[in-house]
């Protein structure tokens, strides 16, 4: 639906052009979105225009003019990382809606700077994270929340990417500190980070290792091994790399007393239940589509959308925890959330 009279419709800007941000505008003029795409902005203008162009929607001069429309409701943000809370709070102080590429920030301090920017505009602010949206991933927190796997014990995710050198010298942020915010884990790992956190609940302790071992001209860690124990008592162990050639599958194994399922890049490949029960169908998701649909829902019926920036707070701090359990080889306690949350 991309008709601009349509009644009610959101009408969206998108800021950053790049990669993941032409999905969004991809998404947004799909037949299926519920939202109106009006206009594009980019740091570099040359890129905007060309991508408004190439999709029959308006370019911006500047992030600044492209705030400062009244016909605009909602921005997806999608600029490197570690700029992700200038441009947010800009957004969110000029009154739009905010959908939020991931990680929300590339630290607990920046992330907590966006969240006061949310509570003080009273916008909703989503961040990325679609995998919760697949199916299957729907169907673990189901088994979970409603302890169909009995009392969970122990977890394990594994994120054994491949990325090239050439990836990482295609972008001067990309494997920065201060713009991409870490390697493995947080550019890449941080989606499984949140999956994790949402089936199995806030982590009390972790302990970590992190490595540079495969790539060069970066100064972030390429391969992440952490092992955590959670508030619940169950015990989790974290794998993340981008230095793992060969198309390995991204895995989650749930394991619990009364049953126990693993999932190969969002496919049930085993699934046991002492009390007899059998998988259903899983229908297979546009998953950026569907969180864009969760968010206008959020936006239009004045509701918590499905990822808070709660939630991907909590992520940064669990990804914090992990690199200074690497730093300094002791055990540490992710960031509480501070009281005024
Ligand atoms: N959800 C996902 O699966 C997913 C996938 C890839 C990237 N991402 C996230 O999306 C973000 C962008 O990643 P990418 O791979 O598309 O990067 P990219 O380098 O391809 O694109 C970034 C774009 O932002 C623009 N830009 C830079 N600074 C800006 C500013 N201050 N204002 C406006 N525009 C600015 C750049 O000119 C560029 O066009 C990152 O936070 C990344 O973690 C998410």
């Amino acid at each position: 639906m991309n008709d601009s009279s349509t009644a009610g419709s959101l009408r969206f800007g998108v800021i950053g052009v790049g990669i993941i941000g032409r999905q969004h505008v991809a998404r947004l003029l799909s037949d299926a979105s519920p939202a109106t795409l009006i206009a594009l902005a980019d740091a570099n203008p040359e890129a905007a225009r060309t991508v408004a162009e190439e999709n029959g929607v308006e370019a911006s001069a500047s992030v600044e003019e492209l705030l400062g429309r009244d016909d605009i409701d909602v921005v997806v943000i999608a600029v490197p990382s570690g700029l992700h809370a200038d441009v947010t709070i800009d957004a969110l102080d000029a009154g739009k809606h905010v959908f939020l590429e991931k990680p929300i920030e590339v630290t607990v301090e920046a992330s907590d700077r966006i969240r006061e920017a949310e509570q003080r505009s009273g916008k909703i602010l989503s961040i990325a994270s679609q995998r919760r949206f697949a199916a299957e991933n729907q169907f673990l927190k189901t088994l979970v929340s409603e302890g169909k796997l009995g009392r969970l014990t122990s977890a394990t995710v594994e994120v054994p990417l491949w990325r090239s050198q050439e990836y990482y010298d295609s972008g001067a942020w990309r494997g920065t500190w201060k713009l991409d915010g870490g390697g493995a884990l947080m550019n890449q790992g941080v989606h499984l980070v949140d999956l994790a956190l949402w089936l199995l609940g806030d982590v009390e302790e972790l302990f970590a290792f992190t490595g540079l071992l495969a790539h060069e001209r970066i100064e972030v860690e390429d391969t992440v091994t952490a092992t955590a124990r959670l508030r619940s008592g169950a015990q989790l162990t974290f794998q993340a790399t981008t230095a793992a050639y060969g198309k390995l599958p991204i895995r989650v194994s749930l394991m619990g007393d009364a049953g126990s399922i693993v999932t190969e890049s969002e496919r049930v490949i085993h699934f046991h239940s002492r009390d007899g029960l059998e998988l259903p169908e899983f229908e297979a998701v546009d998953i950026m589509l569907e969180q864009h649909l969760d968010f206008v829902d959020a936006v239009q019926n004045e509701h918590a959308p499905l990822v808070t920036s709660a939630d991907a707070r909590a992520a940064v701090a669990f990804i914090e925890a992990v690199y200074e359990s690497g730093r300094t080889g002791k055990p540490v306690r992710p960031a509480e959330l501070p009281v005024r949350a």
